[in-house]
């Protein structure tokens, strides 16, 4: 078993059912979830610590993209400290679910930054980042539970 902290970006909602069919699925297959809707990056961190001692613990990112690119307003506070930490985050693993609509140039752009951002802080990637495209997905949740069932054996 292992524990993981979903890390929610979503304006307006379609990501957090995204992330909820996630915490389903996580469960299903017996591993313990914590669901942040409102991401708050020194208790993630510290609940993530704490875990990491008794078993593995992974962030599972699920971020949609807003305006030009941009991440949606509630994960800001997240980067922006995820950006300015000095702490050694090397033994922090991480999934992306980046949701967006390839009807923009910028297709995904957060969900690739955060990508970015992460490995540049030593995080390793369990698995490479998963996009869901909302203009041809017809049942995003699934896909993304379906994306879990699939690797569970690298969970
Ligand atoms: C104003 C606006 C800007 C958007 N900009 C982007 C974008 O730059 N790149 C992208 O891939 N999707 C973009 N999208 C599509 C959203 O990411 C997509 O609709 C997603 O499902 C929204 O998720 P949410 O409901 O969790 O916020 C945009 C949507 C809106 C309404």
């Amino acid at each position: 078993m292992s524990s993981f902290q979903i890390i929610v970006g979503s304006m307006l909602g379609g990501t957090e059912y995204v992330a909820e069919a996630c915490e389903e699925q996580l469960n299903t297959l017996n591993h313990e979830v914590n669901l942040h809707l409102k991401p708050n990056f020194s208790s993630i961190l510290k609940c993530t610590l704490e875990q990491k001692t008794n078993n593995v613990s992974t962030w599972l990112i699920c971020t949609s993209t807003h305006g030009a690119g941009d991440f949606p307003d509630n994960i800001q506070p997240f980067i922006e400290d995820l950006k300015n930490c000095e702490q050694d985050l090397s033994t922090i693993d991480f999934m992306i679910i980046a949701v967006g609509d390839s009807s923009y140039d910028t297709f995904c752009k957060a969900g690739f930054e955060l990508n970015k951002l992460l490995i540049t802080k030593g995080c390793s990637n369990t698995l490479a980042i998963k996009t869901l495209d909302m203009s041809q997905d017809i049942d995003p949740e699934e896909l993304a539970q379906l994306w879990l069932s699939q690797n569970k054996d690298l969970l």
